[in-house]
């Protein structure tokens, strides 16, 4: 059926990212510096955090205005205990097609059987490097790439639909597409490349260290014949490719290069509950203290169609270098991606 709410430019409010924990045990460069991110930063206490009997709660009504997908980020989400009863309770929704989880896939071992049993049905991992020491670089923490790789085929094997995300930063780790692309064609895995974004405040970012979708392509295609793959749906965020002569394909998420903005469905909510119509925003309409304050269901209903009819926000169409410098943003590990 149509979706219920349209915002000031016409784009309907389809999916919904949910952010359930603001920590993470990776510290990746980009995203949580461990310069920032120490041993006393000071995360969400518990408290802070909605409960799954509240996310459920605003799921159903974000349900009812048009959202038919939900995926589950962070931080890392599986740091969020008992995360499956969450996804059981999500499952149940009417009107969700389509539960999905990104991960940076170190826990997946631990869990994904119960994922798997509480009814989830896809999984992004995210990995930016084969190479043990740069990935160890790259995630802070010295983790191996064994370890998410490890993830990724118990996700496989349980039956899970796996995408791997892989950030490309421009004189960090552009010496792997390559390798990515091989193991992943060879894994039959579809792999999408990541423009490295403006997100938050503190990853040092600037338009020379981002590896454009047409640069990626041309170190792909000294290798491989690559043919373009038509959308899914509408809305879609990567631009896809398959090899030729094969189902395997390669994605591209153009943040930068190739905005879209025009087609952006996504609303965000942070693990304190608060809802952000755009990963670049700088404000979020408090949606937990209208709870915690006892309103009603057509009360937050009503909040949430107001912040969605008012939203304008199409901050990668209008990027700059002045616009990535004068605003504060949110953090990426806040706000979930
Ligand atoms: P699929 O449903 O599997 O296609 O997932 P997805 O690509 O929508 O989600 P995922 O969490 O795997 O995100 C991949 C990358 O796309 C991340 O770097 C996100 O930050 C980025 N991304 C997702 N949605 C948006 C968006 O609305 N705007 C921007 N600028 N980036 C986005
Ligand atoms: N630019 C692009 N992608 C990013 N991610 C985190 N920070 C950035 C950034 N600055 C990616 C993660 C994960 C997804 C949710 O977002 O690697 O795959
Ligand atoms: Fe953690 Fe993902 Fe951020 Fe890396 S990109 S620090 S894995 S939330
Ligand atoms: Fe949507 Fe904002 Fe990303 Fe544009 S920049 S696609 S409006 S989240």
């Amino acid at each position: 059926s149509e979706s219920k709410v349209r915002d000031q430019l016409n784009r309907p409010m389809t999916d919904l990212r949910i952010s359930v924990t603001d920590r993470c045990n990776f510290r990746c460069t980009y995203c949580m510096p461990k310069e920032i991110f120490g041993d006393d930063y000071a995360f969400l206490p518990k408290s802070e955090l909605l409960t799954f009997e509240e996310l459920e709660r605003l799921a159903n009504i974000f349900a009812q205005l048009g959202v038919k997908k939900i995926r589950l980020t962070g931080g890392e989400p599986l740091m969020r205990s008992n995360l499956h009863l969450l996804i059981e309770k999500l499952t149940t929704i009417e009107g969700i097609k389509d539960i999905a989880l990104t991960t940076n896939g170190v826990l997946l071992k631990k869990y994904a059987k119960k994922l798997k049993q509480a009814g989830l049905l896809r999984i992004n991992v995210s990995l930016d490097a084969l190479d043990e020491k740069l990935f160890g670089l790259i995630n802070g923490r010295g983790i191996q790439p064994s370890v998410p790789l490890e993830g990724i085929q118990i996700a496989k094997n349980l039956g899970f639909e796996v995408k791997v995300n892989m950030v490309v930063e421009k004189g960090v780790n552009e010496s792997e597409i390559l390798p990515m692309a091989a193991l992943f064609k060879e894994r039959q895995i579809p792999l999408r490349f990541i423009e490295f974004m403006d997100v938050g405040n503190d990853n040092s970012w600037s338009f020379k260290k981002v590896m454009t979708k047409q640069e990626i392509l041309q170190v792909l295609q000294q290798k491989y014949d690559l043919e373009p793959v038509e959308f899914d749906y509408f809305g879609e965020v990567a631009k896809k490719f398959r090899y030729k002569g094969t189902n395997i394909q390669v994605g591209f998420i153009t943040s930068v290069s190739e905005s879209f903005c025009s087609t952006c469905t996504r609303a965000r909510l942070s693990s304190d509950g608060k809802f952000y119509t755009c990963l670049f925003a700088s404000n979020g309409f408090d949606l937990k203290s209208l709870i915690r304050s006892g309103a009603t269901d057509d009360e937050l209903r009503n909040e949430i169609i107001n912040v969605w009819e008012n939203r304008k926000d199409r901050y990668s169409d209008e990027r700059t270098e002045q616009t990535t410098k004068n605003r504060k943003k949110i953090d990426m590990s806040y706000i979930g991606g």
